[in-house]
């Protein structure tokens, strides 16, 4: 094969996100919206280029070696990983020689897992070039080491979301061991809306910062991480059985948990205050925070249409999704 293609899923954090870093359950779904690499062999060139559309930039990983993404690919396949080691035990190749050409349907730093979704497309990509047979449970392994390199201690929740695309119960295992990950069904679909605050966020910086808050009043935080902990376990059942005011009144507690930490931001708020008066069931910060998107629970795909509407009119942008 000389041209293969890989996708990795965008995601929105139910519940959890921020204290999922810290070992503290949290709930996430894949959505339809993914990023999508082709990478075809360049044979001969010694070099693996970046065609990535998204950011309008052609990038040499010989020459910007220190490029995010030249970061990105070499940890990824850093023959010293070892899932990359076996592959190289057992298969005469190079990951080398290689162009990406990345596009996606959504955008990056809004909170909505852009870069998991990219290292998953990446490396399902080159899976499928080199017809590797990489288990979901590998792709999500190597996501994860990515993810390090751009988000210096994140949870897992991302690259897991973007590995799997449903929606899951995650934990992470704060020993270093595998995390658990439990993908479960909604008793009835989700409708939501993804407002955009239109404000992008550094996911590293918002949680270095919270890290930061945290450090300088463990008290207050832990009690804060108390609830937050308690709030995935309720949500959970209540996800399960289907009933949307119950899991409107938990997304609420936790935007709630949310603001004493410091991410939510003035457009956030707005955007939730706006739809509170077309009677939205709920409205939360997904993801980082500090800007990026808002889900917004209602309660049909016409109180959708309805919410779009009025958040237009204060200028933000919104998008349906629906999780099940
Ligand atoms: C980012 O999408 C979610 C955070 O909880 C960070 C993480 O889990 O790695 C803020």
């Amino acid at each position: 094969m000389s041209k293969a293609n890989g996708k990795g899923y965008g995601k929105v954090i139910l519940f959890g996100e921020h204290f999922v870093v810290y070992g503290i359950p949290g709930i996430a779904s894949g959505i339809d919206k993914f990023v999508d690499v082709t990478v075809e062999n360049i044979k001969d060139k010694n070099d693996v280029i970046f065609d990535d559309t998204v950011f309008n930039e052609k990038v040499s990983l010989n020459e910007k070696p220190d490029h995010i993404k030249s970061k990105i690919f070499k940890a990824i396949f850093n023959p010293e990983n070892k899932i990359i080691k076996e592959i190289l035990e057992f298969n005469k190749i190079e990951f080398n020689n290689l162009k990406f050409t990345i596009k996606a349907n959504f955008s990056a730093a809004k909170g909505l897992g852009y870069s998991g979704a990219l290292a998953v497309a990446i490396i399902r990509s080159v899976n499928n070039l080199f017809e590797l047979d990489l288990k979901d449970n590998h792709i999500n392994e190597l996501a994860y080491i990515a993810e390090c390199v751009s988000h210096g201690t994140p949870s897992g929740i991302d690259n897991t979301c973007a590995t799997y695309g449903t929606l899951v119960w995650f934990e992470k295992n704060m020993t270093g061991g595998p995390n658990t990950v439990k993908p479960f069904k909604c008793g009835k679909p989700l409708y939501l809306v993804l407002a955009d605050t239109g404000i992008k966020h550094d996911t590293k910086e918002s949680v270095a910062n919270v890290r930061k808050r945290k450090e300088a009043n463990e008290s207050d935080y832990k009690k804060i991480f108390d609830k937050a902990k308690k709030l995935a376990s309720k949500a959970k059942k209540e996800l399960q059985y289907g009933a949307i005011l119950e899991i409107g009144k938990l997304m609420n507690e936790n935007q709630e948990l949310l603001r004493e930490i410091g991410v939510s931001c003035k457009e956030a708020e707005e955007i939730i205050k706006v739809c509170e008066y077309e009677n939205s069931v709920a409205g939360k910060v997904t993801g980082a925070g500090d800007g990026g998107n808002v889900i917004i629970l209602c309660e049909n795909e016409k109180h959708q249409d309805k919410i779009i509407e009025t958040i237009k009119r204060k200028n933000y942008e919104g998008i349906k999704i629906k999780i099940s």
